[in-house]
């Protein structure tokens, strides 16, 4: 068994204090790749969710009236907590979530950008002034913060999908109420405890946990107070359109970052070395769980046998174990009904007529591990051309042209990334205009960073984290006029 930080927290973070839930009830939190419990948290419910809006909300009135360099100290203070604890951080993220350590510590590097960059960015919340339209008078507008906000994070990032939403909002002004994924709860309390450390004031940032069960509860309570004023939520279509209905209540906003469907497209003018580095990271990262992963690979048929045969080669030679072995390039995946789905997408697609060049079963270390996997002849009749695999599967079709590439890719409700390889200057103009994505790479697989606005169109989500413009969902505009100021002399 592997040493734990010290800052581990097996309690929530409610009010700045370490509470457990009113019941006794408890959430054993478990190593995917070995299915042992590395420690429990409590299961709260409306109750503790509650408890946790009033105490944002009773510490709104000092966080917002602080100027935002004095927000911007604490954040800068938090990112450095988080960067100089990143191996602790990494190694219990590799425990309780399976991504490969060297991952890991990535993430956590991910995570502390999105400190630093919105304690700048919330110091550059500048408003306007209009030229008014009537002269005794002048038109300002402010960007201020909500209030009450809520975030609710999923498991396949645990600790940057947490600061890319907290950082935002708090660096505005607002406070929150979070509500990590069940499976690794342990990540978020950590990331409290530093920010606990780094000087948040009591009620600034909460964290509810609990489990699948719990999860309607924790989210209702959030939705329906007249306190919460925006929810920003990561994971599922499905659940995200719910909320999205549940919000209409009372109109809290919302903003949203679901499944995507990205295609990952092979020109035959791509350079192919690059093409299959491209492939190793937006489709075998984190054992393809993201919702940016490669899941739909279209490659021109004239390259097709060629560029099957290599990255076939390539995946064979994917490491694949714990995360805390050195040696290891792919973990397990989540849990088994992660590895249960990707069984049945896989059986539904041979069941239809794909070829299995590589993989295509559960791995033999057993547990929840499965085949980095490489399969042909993969057409739209098949489940995986439509659902977000969530596995490492490369699933490939062939195309004609680029307007077959093109109708192809967007074939699709879902609509967050998009990739294309191709040297061709004309077309990387055409298509990167034509795919209707929120995010295209072009000639690279890896296009997360806390500069670019991350988000998608479609059935993909509303709204953009990171950037200039991730800060911006998390304030309200207000238009002051100011008149009576007499009439130009
Ligand atoms: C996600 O998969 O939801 C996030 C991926 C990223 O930010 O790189």
């Amino acid at each position: 068994m592997v040493k734990l930080p010290e800052f581990l927290k097996t309690d929530c973070y409610v009010g700045g204090k370490w509470v457990a839930a009113s019941s006794d009830k408890r959430l054993d939190v478990t190593d995917p790749a070995t299915g042992d419990v590395l420690a429990s948290v409590p299961r709260m419910g409306a109750e503790e969710t509650d408890a946790a809006i009033a105490a944002a909300h009773a510490a709104f009135p000092d966080w917002s009236s602080r100027t935002a360099a004095e927000r911007a100290l604490v954040l800068q203070k938090w990112a450095s907590l988080v960067r100089a604890h990143a191996d602790d951080l990494a190694r219990l993220m590799t425990q309780e979530q399976g991504k490969p350590f060297a991952e890991s510590l990535g993430e956590i590097e991910y995570a502390a950008s999105f400190l630093s960059w919105f304690a700048e960015e919330g110091r550059r919340l500048y408003g306007d002034i209009i030229p008014p339209h009537r002269n005794d008078a002048r038109i300002l507008v402010t960007r201020n913060p909500l209030g009450v906000v809520g975030g609710i994070t999923p498991w396949n990032f645990p600790v940057a999908m947490v600061t890319r939403k907290a950082a935002p909002a708090l660096a505005a002004g607002n406070c929150m109420v979070l509500k990590p994924a069940e499976a690794t709860p342990l990540s978020a309390l950590a990331v409290a405890a530093l920010g606990e450390m780094a000087g948040l004031p009591a009620g600034v940032f909460n964290v509810v946990t609990g489990a699948r069960e719990d999860a309607p509860a924790i989210g209702k309570a959030l939705v329906d107070s007249p306190l919460v004023r925006k929810i920003g939520f990561t994971g599922s279509t499905a659940v995200g359109k719910q909320l999205m209905r549940d919000c209409a209540g009372d109109l809290t906003k919302i903003s949203l970052e679901l499944g995507g469907n990205a295609a990952f497209i092979v020109f035959d003018d791509a350079d192919i070395e690059a093409a299959l580095d491209g492939i190793q990271v937006c489709k075998f990262r984190n054992s393809g769980q993201t919702c940016i992963a490669a899941n739909r690979i279209l490659v021109q048929e004239s390259i097709h046998d060629k560029f099957v045969a290599a990255l076939s080669a390539r995946a064979r030679q994917i490491q694949v174990g714990h995360g805390l072995e050195k040696a290891t390039e792919m973990g397990p995946l989540v849990d088994e009904r992660g590895l249960e789905k990707v069984e049945r997408l896989v059986a539904d697609a041979t069941d239809k007529g794909a070829k299995i060049h590589l993989g295509g079963k559960r791995h033999e270390a057993g547990g929840t591990y499965f085949q980095p996997t490489v399969m042909t002849g993969v057409s739209t009749e098949m489940d995986l051309a439509h659902e977000e695999l969530f596995g490492p599967v490369a699933a490939i079709s062939t195309f004609r042209d680029e307007q077959d590439a093109i109708s192809m890719a967007n074939d699709t409700p879902y609509g967050l990334a998009g990739y294309f390889y191709s040297r061709d200057v004309g077309r990387i103009f055409r298509v990167a205009d034509a795919l209707e994505v929120g995010i295209v790479g072009v000639n690279t697989g890896l296009i997360s960073t806390e500069v670019a606005p991350f988000g998608g169109v479609k059935e993909s989500g509303i709204g953009r984290e990171g950037s200039k413009y991730g800060i911006d969902d998390w304030t309200e505009l207000k238009y002051i006029c100011l008149a009576g100021l007499g009439a130009a002399a």
